[in-house]
This record gives C-alpha cells, structure tokens and sequence, in this order.
C-alpha cells in the first residue's frame, strides 16, 4: 500500500511520488492550506493540502487526529523560513494529490505528545496508543537490536536456540510459583517455568553442549521498578566448560552487543570477590560508576564512650562503617535530615556524621552530634578515612547486613544527588559468592539455586556449610545485576548432599527432582551457564527509568494487566472442569457447602 514509511522522506526524494501510510499526528488549518503531520513507527512526515485538490482537499478538512490515512503525493523542499533542521524530515514536505481515509478514529483518551498529563494506569489501559509515541516505538526497536545482536553472537559461537516448556514443575528460584490447574490430572498443578534452569542441564545431559533461548520466566513476587512477573532471559549453557570459559563467552556477548547497538566500548570487566563487595559496597551489585567506599573502623570505635557504636564493634555480627563524601560539609542540616530518614527505611537507627570544616584545628574545627565521645580517637579516625577541609563523614552502626544495606543505599544515593559519577558504564563480575544464606531462625537456603556447583568437596560442605563458597558469578552493570549463573552440579552424591543441608529430606528430593537425580546418574558432563534479564539489560541500554517501559505489554506493580483486566473471573463451568471450588464463593452461597 505504501512506497515509503514517512521517517525515511529526505531531500534526495525531491520531485518523486510517494505514497504514505500513517496516523494524523496534528492536524493544521492554515487559511485556506491544511498541513497533516502524518506519522508511522519511522517518524512523522508533514503533508499539505491545497483547495486545487478538491478531492484530497475535502477529505484533509475532515480527518481528525489519529484517523488513518493513505496519501500519495510529490515530495518537495520546503519553503524558505518553514524548514525545521530539528525534524529529520523538517527539510521536505509532500504535496498531496490523492487522500483517503482508511480508516477513522475516535477522540484518543490522549494525545500523544500530552501522555505527561496522564497517569500510567491510563497509559497502560490504552497501551496500544501509548506505543504510537516515538519514544516507545524507539524503545521496542532497540529491544529488537539487542535480541537480534544476541541471537548472532551466540548462533556464531555454535549455541543451539531450544525451546524448553512453559507447563512445567516448579524449577525453584527463590520466588513464588504460578500455578496452572490441571483438567486432566484432578488435584495436580503445572507450574510456569521461573527460569529454565532444570532443562537446559537436562539439554546438556543429552549432549547438545551449548544451548541458549530467550525465554518467558514467571515469578510471583514483590514487584520493585527494575522486576516484572513475567519477564525475559537470555538464557544459556554449555558443556565442558569452567566459570572462566561462561564469564568469557558472555562478557564478549554484552561487549559485542555494545558496540553494535550503542556504539559503546564498554571498559574491563573487573571480578571481585563477593565479600569484599559487601565490605566496600554494601552490596552485591556495587555501582563502581560512584568513587564512596564504605570503610570499617570498628577497631577504633570498640572504647568509645557511645554504646551506639562500641556495641555493635564488640559483637561478632556488627559492623561500624563510615562513609567519607569530599566537599561534602556544605550539605544543610535538613539535607542531613532527609538522608537520615532515608537510610531509615533500611532499618538504621540513625546517621552519625562529622564535618571536617577545619581538620588543622583539632577536635575544634569539626562540627558533629557524635565528637565528643570520639576524643582520643578523632586523629586516627581522620587519618583512616582520608579526612580533609570540606568533607563529611557518615557513619552507620548495626548488625552488619543493616550497616550493609544502610549505608550501601545512601553510597548510591549521594552519587545519584551530588552526581558524582565518574565513567558512564562501570561494568564487573562478583564471584565468590556464599553458597548458603541463613535466615532468621538459622535456616539455610540457597544463595543462587539449589543446582550451584560449591567450591569446595563435599564434606567441607557438610562440615561449614555456612563457611561454604559456590561457584557462582553475576554479571553487574551501573549498579543492576544485569545476569547470574554458575557452574552446576553434575555429580548425584554431591547434588544430594547440598539438597541435604537445605534440609530437603530424601523423599522430598525424589518427589520435586527425581529426574535431576535420576538424569545424573546417566553420564551427565560438567557444565555451567548463566542467565541474563533481556528486560533489565534494555532498560540499561535505553535508559528507561522502570521495566515497564521497554514491555510493550507490561503488568502494573500489582501484577495486574490494565488492558484486558487480566488476571479475571471465570465460569462456575471452568472451575468445575479444573476441579477447583472457590473459598469465598462458597461463603457467599452456603448451600454449596
Ligand atoms: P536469576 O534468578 O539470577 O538466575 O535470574 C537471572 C536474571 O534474570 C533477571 N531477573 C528478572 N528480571 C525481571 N523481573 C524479574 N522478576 C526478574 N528476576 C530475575 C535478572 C537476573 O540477573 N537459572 C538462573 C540462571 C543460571 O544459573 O543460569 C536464574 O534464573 O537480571
Ligand atoms: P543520639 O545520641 O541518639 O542523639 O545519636 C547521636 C547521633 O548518632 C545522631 O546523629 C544519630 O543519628 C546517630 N545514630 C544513632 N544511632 C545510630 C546508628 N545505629 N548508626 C549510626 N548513627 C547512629
């Protein structure tokens, strides 16, 4: 129907026909002249119609915004004084001959370039207005780069896309699972996949070797700005192959995929050990773009005279940590305030802090609620942070994972306040990671997933289960864990033994992964893989500020889709089929009981 998209009319058209297909984007009665902005997904070409077309003419006047039309025309350079250098097409304009209507639009709920003035609900309901605007259409596109730049990496470097199911057994990832009543099987559920893991190893059991797919995963858990419940990986592993070879293989793909898309060189990745991340950090997917660093001064804080801070450098599980911010001391009071609350949503009980407004001067030249009880000590304290004229110095005292996260957090947060960022992309690998992570009450779970090769044997395992790294990496990027993997268990007595310290009970494995016992006990190889979120690693390269925006058709932060009310109701018949009677509707009709 069409010869060009309107996006791709330039001055080298001059002269020739074109035909157009698009959306008014804006209507302009101009005594006696109509001008549509006509626009499709490669930008917005402007179209004049004159009264010596009555035809075309008589159409133009009636089309309203977001009428689809079809127009042929001669491309011609603008008048002088009307070109605009900003638009790509800002140089030409078509002159119609022939307009018509394909098709007519109801006033939209918004218009595109006003969806500021509206709430997201209202953009997600009409998403499929939503993403007209330019700046989705950009976003989808590069999406598609990405995958398609992936997709070439890994097809040249021998990888095999398979695709793995969707009705599934639970493959656990530490979220909830979403369950699918059976209809054949009465009382039993499918899970949807949150991840591929079991088959692909189940894949490289087979012999297939390299594997990857971009694949759906659900999890059903809290929703934050960078998670959905249903999202993307790029999803991969190999056999025969050792954590070197898999951050190798995937550290080239992402670098590749920089310089395709973004023409970006990304700089070295660095690897660091995941315990000297918490200690520099706070974390485990430190943002190093941000020159803070937390440092320890629990030695000097154990006979301070402020229970606050000598208690939690006496105890085992505490930390005391300071964060020193150069130029720091002109922050106000109520800015102090505010990072106060802040790290209080960590759990932290306060933030200390020192103002080094004259360090020559002594205990004098510093300003602070805490310097008193630091006599004896303020000189060493200084020395160790590094202190100078102007700076502040935060402290966070605690159990050593709220200081973590506290003092983490507000290490992001003044990068991201005072901009003190120093590259543009600070990429690494964290390694070393513990195998297990305890909870409250002591029981342990499992750090990465259950399938973590650890790095020690087994009955080191046994022994210091707590004490027990893995053999796991996560690719970090600006600060977002953009992929994790490891490499796995392929040995069935080692594969017992962890979901053993897990406190998953022989009968319990047979029942959830029988045939992962079963599959290694047929010559399965060493392998390893990894998994990264396309969404996360989209959102990262356009810059977007939540997930939702580089989904074309995402759910809201309460898992919910507002376009077709998904999730919904379904009939008494359905449910009966399923097997499933429902707890409230049962209240509400006693006589079913
Ligand atoms: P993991 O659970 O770390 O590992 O997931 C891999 C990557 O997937 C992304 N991701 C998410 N993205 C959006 N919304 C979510 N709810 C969400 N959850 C995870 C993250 C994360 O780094 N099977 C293993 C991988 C492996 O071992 O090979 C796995 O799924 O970017
Ligand atoms: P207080 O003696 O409670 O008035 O506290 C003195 C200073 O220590 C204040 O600036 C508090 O914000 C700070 N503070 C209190 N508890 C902690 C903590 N756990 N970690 C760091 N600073 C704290």
């Amino acid at each position: 129907m069409r010869s060009h998209y309107c996006g791709q009319l330039n001055e080298s058209l001059i002269d020739q026909e074109v035909t157009l297909c698009g959306w008014v984007h804006r209507r302009r009665d101009h005594g006696g002249v109509i001008f549509l902005d006509l626009r499709d997904r490669d930008g917005i070409a402007q179209v004049v119609v004159d009264p010596d077309t009555p035809d075309a003419f008589a159409t133009a006047d009636r089309a309203r915004n977001e009428f689809v039309l079809r127009i042929r025309g001669r491309v011609r350079s603008r008048p002088e004084g009307t070109q605009n250098p900003n638009m790509p097409t800002g140089m030409i304009e078509v002159l119609a001959k022939q307009v018509e209507v394909l098709n007519t639009a109801a006033t939209p709920p918004f218009q595109l370039d006003e969806y500021n003035k509206v709430g997201e609900e209202v953009r997600l309901k009409y998403r499929y207005i939503d993403l007209r605007r330019p700046d989705m259409i950009e976003k989808l596109r590069l999406r598609s780069r990405i995958s398609h730049s992936v997709r070439a990496y890994l097809e040249s470097q021998g990888f095999l896309d398979i695709e793995t199911p969707i009705l599934t057994r639970a493959t656990p990832e530490g979220a909830r699972d979403y369950l699918v009543p059976s209809r054949t099987h009465e009382g039993h559920f499918f899970a949807l996949p949150q991840s591929p893991q079991l088959f692909k190893q189940l894949l490289m059991v087979s012999g297939f070797d390299r594997y990857y797919q971009i694949a759906k995963c659900f999890r059903d858990e809290d929703l934050r700005a960078d998670r959905q419940p249903e999202f993307t990986q790029i999803d991969l592993e190999a056999s025969f192959v050792d954590e070197n070879d898999i951050m190798l293989i995937t550290e080239r793909m992402i670098r590749q995929l920089f310089s395709d898309v973004l023409k970006v060189e990304l700089p070295d990745f660095p690897r660091m050990p995941y315990a000297e991340a918490m200690r520099r950090y706070g974390s485990d997917k430190p943002d190093l773009r941000i020159p803070l660093e937390l440092i320890d001064v629990d030695d000097l804080m154990k006979g301070v005279d402020f229970k606050v801070f000598s208690g939690p450098a006496n105890a085992d599980d505490g930390r005391v940590a300071a964060l020193k911010v150069t130029g720091g001391a002109t922050l106000s009071r109520k800015e102090i305030d505010e990072y106060t609350k802040f790290v209080g949503i960590y759990g932290a009980k306060g933030l200390a802090w020192i103002k080094v407004n004259e360090r020559a001067k002594g205990l004098e030249g510093l300003q602070s609620p805490i310097v008193k009880f630091m006599e004896g000590i303020v000189e060493s304290l200084l020395d160790r942070v590094g202190a100078q004229d102007g700076d502040i110095i935060f402290f966070g005292a605690d159990k050593i994972n709220v200081v973590n996260e506290a003092i983490g957090a507000l290490r992001v947060k003044l990068g991201e306040n005072l901009n003190l960022y120093t590259q543009e992309w600070a990429p690494l690998w964290v390694v070393d990671f513990p195998m297990f992570e305890a909870d409250d009450n002591g029981r342990l779970s499992a750090l990465h997933h259950p399938f973590t090769a650890p790095s020690c044997s087994g009955d080191e395992l046994k022994a210091n289960p707590a004490k027990a790294l893995s053999r796991a990496y996560d690719m970090v990027l600006n600060g977002t864990e953009l992929g994790g993997g490891s490499i796995r268990i392929h040995d069935q007595v080692m594969q017992r033994k962890v979901f053993e310290v897990l406190g998953i009970g022989e009968e319990e494995a047979e029942e959830k992964f029988g045939f992962l016992l079963d599959a290694l006990q047929y010559g399965a190889p060493p392998h390893g893989g990894l998994a990264f979120g396309l969404d996360r690693l989209v959102m990262l390269m356009t810059g977007a500020r939540t997930i939702r925006e580089v989904i074309a058709f995402p759910k809201t932060q309460s898992a919910a889709c507002l376009m077709t009310d998904a999730p919904g109701e379904v009939t008494q018949d359905q449910l009966k089929d399923l097997h499933i009677r429902l707890r409230h509707k049962q209240k509400a009709a006693p006589d079913n009981e």
